[in-house]
């Protein structure tokens, strides 16, 4: 067997309504002064008073930072960092989608006091040294399965964004409370859906680090967010559909921790870089076009997910006719959740796509994950296919 390492967060509890235990939790990690890191969405829905209330009653102080921004840039990261170092915070609480808690990720390390480094020392694959503040993720979106990667992403430019990954971001605690999510808009939950989908499915293919443990968490991640993905979008009072699409998320959060995301991914990113569309919707425009490139060299482990994507529908014939059979439905479905489909819709120009294409060549840290092989070319070819 080829040799592999897995590694996730520390402790995972599953429980609706878990959030108003907070608390306590950060009790038993010795916290006494807590900075709570969300966005100003959740504010105004007030999402985070069950978890507030839990610090009212306890001897925590808990101070709130809800400037997050969606694609935080670096400017919002310092300012919480500041903060956070200026009230001698000991303890950090993501709450919220893949924005505030990869900013609480960040936050929770070079706010430490004995901290050293400076956000720019962290950026790439372990560059982060010494030890950073308790951390406690609470995801609102079950979508980027940020509360168990060892990922955090921050924009640096006008298109460009930054990643710094260490182990040290995965936090002591990731709180899955799927009544936080319940007034998950449907675009939203619609988009954050499909690019936890598509975690998993290219987890399951990635070239490098594909390994036994990220195969069963994308597997069971992908047979969840499936059967339940419909009913969060379109009744989204739905509790267990809820339930399972957070779990599900979680899942194939940590299949692509350990088993790094590819092509979708790399040619998703100058989507949002230029456009700003959002991230799961930026995955749902190019997925079926990256997974029709794919067919070549991934035939057979997309026709071993079919019937698990898919298992009311019957398939047959040769890897090949599987695995298109597969991308088809792929292709009713999310149009099925509403998304829009095509570039041309997102008002895209066409004259803008070789810029696109080069911009994905960049993006080699994820390429080199796919399974097949991608040129300037290709990646041109797959942007005028999604036109
Ligand atoms: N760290 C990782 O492993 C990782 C992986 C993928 C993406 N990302 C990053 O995560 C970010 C995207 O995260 P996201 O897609 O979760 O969205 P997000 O955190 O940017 O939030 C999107 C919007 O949804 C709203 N929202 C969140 N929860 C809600 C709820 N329960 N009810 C109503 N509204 C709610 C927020 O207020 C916000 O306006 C990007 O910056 C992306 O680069 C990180
Ligand atoms: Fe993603």
């Amino acid at each position: 067997m080829q040799a592999f390492t897995f590694a996730t967060s520390q402790s995972i509890i599953c429980e609706s309504g878990a959030a108003s235990r907070l608390a306590k939790i950060c009790q038993q990690q010795g916290a006494q002064s807590v900075m709570l890191i969300t966005d100003p969405g959740i504010e105004q829905l007030g999402l985070h008073r069950n978890a507030l209330d839990s610090f009212n009653k306890s001897n925590i102080a808990v101070q709130v930072f809800s400037d997050v921004q969606a694609d935080p840039p670096e400017s919002i990261v310092f300012d919480a960092i500041t903060i956070a170092k200026e009230s001698n915070v000991d303890a950090i609480i993501g709450f919220g989608g893949g924005s505030s808690m990869d900013v609480a990720k960040i936050v929770a390390l070079l706010a430490h006091p004995e901290c050293k480094q400076q956000l720019a020392d962290i950026y790439g694959v372990n560059n982060a040294r010494g030890e950073r503040l308790p951390l406690i993720q609470v995801p609102t979106t079950a979508g980027t399965g940020s509360e168990v990667t060892p990922v955090a992403i921050v924009t640096t430019g006008e298109t460009t964004k930054m990643g710094a990954v260490t182990p040290l971001f995965l936090p002591d605690f990731a709180i899955l409370d799927a009544e936080l999510t319940m007034g998950l808009p449907p675009h939203v939950t619609a988009a954050t859906g499909v690019d936890a989908m598509v975690h998993a499915i290219e987890a399951y293919t990635s070239k490098i680090k594909k390994n036994p443990m990220s195969d069963l968490m994308a597997k069971e991640g992908l047979r969840l967010m499936a059967g339940s993905i419909q009913t969060a979008v379109h009744h989204g009072a739905d509790k267990k559909a809820r339930e399972a699409m957070l779990l599900g998320a979680m899942l194939a959060g940590q299949a692509f921790a350990n088993s790094p995301v590819a092509a979708v991914h790399a040619l998703a990113y100058p989507l949002g870089g230029h456009f700003h569309i959002p991230h799961g919707l930026s995955n749902a425009l190019v997925l079926s076009h990256v997974m029709r490139f794919n067919l070549a060299a991934a035939a057979d482990l997309y026709a071993e997910l079919a019937p698990i994507i898919f298992p009311h529908e019957t398939f047959s014939g040769s890897d090949i006719e599987i695995a298109t059979k597969l991308i088809e439905n792929i292709e009713v479905l999310i149009k099925d959740l509403g998304l829009p489909t095509t570039l041309k819709e997102m008002n895209i120009e066409a004259s803008y796509l070789p810029q696109l294409a080069q911009d994905a060549m960049l993006q080699t840290r994820l390429l080199v994950n796919n399974p097949r092989d991608v040129t300037f070319e290709d990646a041109l070819a797959i942007y005028q296919a999604a036109y």
